[in-house]
């Protein structure tokens, strides 16, 4: 009872304290106190920026549409992390876990890294050892800052504690396929294993990982699905004849692991009762003022990203995809909303682990 009056007391002096300050400028309060990040460069916002990999975009025109510019985020403007962020209240965008204080823990961090797997080889043709930040890793990260939050709320329980509290969102397994499966000339693995057996050891590892992350307190979890990966235009240069729109092996292949992806989570919401796991698609039906669905907005170097200093189509707007692998803005804030409309499940106080 005591440490409960204590832990409520703490978390009302920084959290309470800090919301009313702000409730006072801006009327909506975020639905949670903190949202953490996991993923690949689908959310990155700036953690490969110091690491010695080609895996960096911290240059124009990426953030061109961005309010502070070059930040590493892989894409114009806002990536689906940050619009998620918005739709959920938060005021500021999370930061990068490259450049978190201690404090930024009441509030989360986003851990994403370009080039990141499940697995921790992927990727790793764009790098000497260790240069991305693999989900392995990160969850080591997540560990770090819990620590430090233990450090501020007097101990373990109570950061365990508020860490349930949080919303998380992961979106792994692009690069296991694109930076390891579908790259032959540097990887076995498409040669030892059938797409049906890939998908089985990449969810085997992401079972483990998630229940790491459900160990380390989070309560309330979207997992989003792989998206139409073969649909990539830089997958369609590689793979395609000059008329195919979509590589149909690659997108069966991303079919089967979010198959496997669905029954895990249904099986992690038997397993863990206390908590809720989100199978996230965000794959939309209507694609609004996008007409554009097959050419990136700028001339790409031959590792699928934008040359530096390339220019951009001028309607941005209407372009689903802004690199070889990316999607702009427009197209995340498609996701965004559609995520966030599957996420709404978790919007309720009906589990909570208090
Ligand atoms: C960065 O990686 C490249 C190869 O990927 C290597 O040649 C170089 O020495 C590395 N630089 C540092 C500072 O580690
Ligand atoms: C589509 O374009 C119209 C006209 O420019 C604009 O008013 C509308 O907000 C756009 N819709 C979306 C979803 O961006
Ligand atoms: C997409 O944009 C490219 C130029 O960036 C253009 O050549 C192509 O015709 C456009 N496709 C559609 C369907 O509008």
């Amino acid at each position: 009872m005591e440490n409960n009056l204590k832990f409520w007391f703490i978390q009302f002096f920084i959290v309470g304290v800090s919301l009313s300050l702000k409730a006072q400028l801006v009327s909506a309060e975020p639905k949670f106190p903190c949202y953490f990040i996991f993923g690949d460069s689908l959310v990155d916002n700036g953690n490969n920026n110091n690491l010695n990999t080609s895996a960096k975009v911290n240059y124009l025109p990426y953030g061109i549409d961005f309010p502070q510019g070059p930040t590493g985020r892989f894409t114009n403007g806002k990536n689906i992390a940050d619009l998620i962020g918005e739709l959920l209240g938060f005021e500021n965008y999370i930061p990068p876990y490259a450049a978190a204080r201690n404090q930024d823990v009441f509030t989360g961090v986003n851990y994403g890294s370009g080039a990141a797997g499940i697995l921790d080889e992927t990727g790793h043709q764009m790098c000497d050892l260790c240069c991305h930040i693999v989900l392995n890793k990160q969850l080591v990260n997540h560990r770090v800052m819990k620590s430090r939050l233990a450090a501020l709320v007097g101990g373990e329980k109570f950061a365990k504690q508020y860490l349930s509290k949080c919303i998380y969102t992961i979106v792994m397994g692009s690069n296991d396929y694109l930076n390891n499966y579908y790259l032959p000339q540097f990887y076995s693995s498409s040669s030892l294993y059938t797409p049906e057996e890939f998908a089985a050891i990449l969810i085997r590892q992401y079972s483990k990982q998630l229940t790491k992350l459900y160990k380390y307190g989070a309560r309330k979890v979207a997992v989003l699905a792989l998206g139409q990966l073969g649909c990539c235009p830089a997958e369609v240069a590689s793979y395609g004849s000059i008329d195919s729109f979509c590589i149909e092996t690659i997108n069966n292949a991303a079919k089967l692991f979010n198959d496997k992806l669905k029954q895990l989570l249904d099986h992690f919401n038997y397993r863990f009762a206390d908590a809720n796991f989100i199978y996230t698609n965000t794959a939309t039906d209507s694609y609004g003022n996008i007409t554009n669905l097959s050419t990136p907005c700028c001339a790409l170097s031959d590792t699928g990203r934008c040359l530096a200093g390339a220019i951009t189509c001028n309607n941005r707007d209407e372009y689903m995809f802004w690199d070889g692998f990316h999607p702009t803005e427009a197209a995340n804030l498609l996701s965004a909303k559609k995520a966030y409309s599957e996420m709404s499940p978790l919007f309720t106080n009906l589990i909570d682990a208090v």
